[in-house]
């Protein structure tokens, strides 16, 4: 007997949406094995079972905690796999993953397995921290909370990514500020290096947006990455308090998501900016692995603030329609669902984009997330500030639903821009 025997194919089985964790995988088997042979061998390994029958198997074990294929779709490969509760650990993102999105990528009973979302019940969601400000959190720091203020925040990554000394990069994050933008982050791989210690850059940067704030009379956002070992994170985040910031950014993949709810587990008054950096290893290929949904519904759980989702009409992948789909994942709060009481992600597209982008960026996600520009900022011929107002130009044409050209001919930073980046 291998996998099978233990009546994991149960496709009459209704699971009790508040008693499993429901996760959905699209599957090929390998070559000589039915959908059925490869679903069977990835619901045993995923819950309670290995490749063969076992003497120590316990009826109390098997009738508890095996896992259920439920539905199985032969044309796509689509299986429905439901998972006993009592198989998780609560606040426990490291053990989830190991259980549904473990063994199973390289088992050899399966071509190729793609995780491509999960849902579980309410009280175990709500055993996770989820997110200390979330979307709303993020607005009130900015004062876009309020009907009738409520915009997309608009912000920039530091460029070149990394080798501007603290000083240099203070000028760059000043003038994004000071040109009308509401977010300065680092990039994914500056940390702290000899031409940019991390403390020197903080109090820096945190002294330029202290300017920026008195003479713009706007409250501002740096995220200083400090994506590291997660002793060193907490070191980290404790200059960011220190020195009266008001954010941290991790690199969520990289640093893991144990680390995410470590640093959230401080509740240390600091919003997490979530950058993704990595996630397309296991989520760009279309048949294998893991899908950004399912990263983005664990951040959330977690504890992120500010996610990147992708940008749709910049320069990473991501169709429009997956785009949104983790968007309103993440922003799904409505008063009767089982999410209700995990506060929603601010979404953040970014990755490509320049003032071009902003009115069709606007058009398909509106004012409910972060707009970032990083070429598309200090790439402007007249440098950051011009190209900061810029980009507040480009929304403002969106808004009021006027032409990029129209509003360049009384606007001329934007004009710029137009000028160097509108494809001939
Ligand atoms: C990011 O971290 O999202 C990127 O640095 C975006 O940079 P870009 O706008 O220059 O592509
Ligand atoms: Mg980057």
């Amino acid at each position: 007997m291998a996998y099978g025997g233990y009546g994991y194919i149960q496709p009459g089985f209704r699971p009790d949406p508040e008693d499993y964790l429901l996760a959905e995988f699209k599957v090929v088997p390998k070559a000589g094995r039915t959908l059925r042979e490869a679903a069977e061998a990835v619901a045993a390994e995923s819950s309670i079972g290995t490749w063969t029958s076992l003497s120590t198997m316990q009826h109390r074990v098997l009738s508890k905690l095996e896992a259920r294929v439920y539905a199985m779709d032969k044309k796509t490969g689509l299986i429905r796999i439901a998972y006993p509760i009592e198989l998780f650990e609560d606040d426990n993102s490291s053990q989830i993953l190991s259980d549904i999105a473990g063994n199973i990528f390289g088992m050899k009973e399966v071509a190729s397995i793609r995780l491509e979302d999960f849902d579980a019940p309410k009280k175990y969601l709500e055993t996770f921290a989820g997110p200390a400000f979330g979307r709303e959190g993020v607005r009130k720091i900015v004062g876009t909370a309020t009907r009738g203020k409520r915009r997309p925040h608009l912000g920039t990554i530091v460029k070149p990514k990394v080798g501007l000394s603290p000083k240099e990069g203070a000028k760059v994050a000043y003038d994004s500020w000071a040109g009308g933008l509401d977010f300065v982050k680092d990039d994914e791989n500056l940390t702290s290096h000899p031409f940019s210690r991390f403390e020197e850059r903080l109090v820096r940067y945190l002294e330029a947006k202290d300017k920026a704030e008195e003479e713009t009379g706007h409250k501002k956002i740096y995220a200083p990455n400090i994506t590291a070992p997660a002793d060193l994170m907490l070191k980290r985040a404790e200059l960011v308090r220190s020195h009266g910031g008001n954010c941290m950014m991790i690199d969520v993949v990289t640093a893991g998501l144990s680390s995410v709810q470590f640093m959230r587990h401080q509740n240390m008054g600091l919003f997490i900016h979530a950058h993704r950096a990595m996630y397309a290893a296991y989520a760009r290929n279309k048949a294998h692995g893991m899908s950004m949904r399912v990263l983005a519904k664990l951040c959330r759980l977690c504890g992120t603030d500010q996610l990147h989702i992708g940008a749709m009409l910049g320069k990473m992948e991501g169709a429009v329609a997956d785009v949104m789909q983790i968007h309103n994942d993440i922003n799904y709060d409505g008063k009767n669902n089982h999410w209700k009481n995990i506060k929603p992600v601010f979404s953040v597209c970014s990755g490509g984009l320049s003032p071009l982008q902003i009115p069709g960026l606007y058009k398909i996600i509106g004012d409910e997330a972060v707009y970032q520009c990083g070429g598309g900022v200090h790439g402007h011929p007249s440098g950051t500030r011009a190209g900061a107002i810029a980009m507040v130009q480009s929304l403002q044409a969106a808004q009021n639903g006027v032409s990029l050209e129209s509003y360049a001919k009384f606007h001329p930073q934007l004009a710029q821009a137009l000028a160097k980046w509108k494809k001939k």
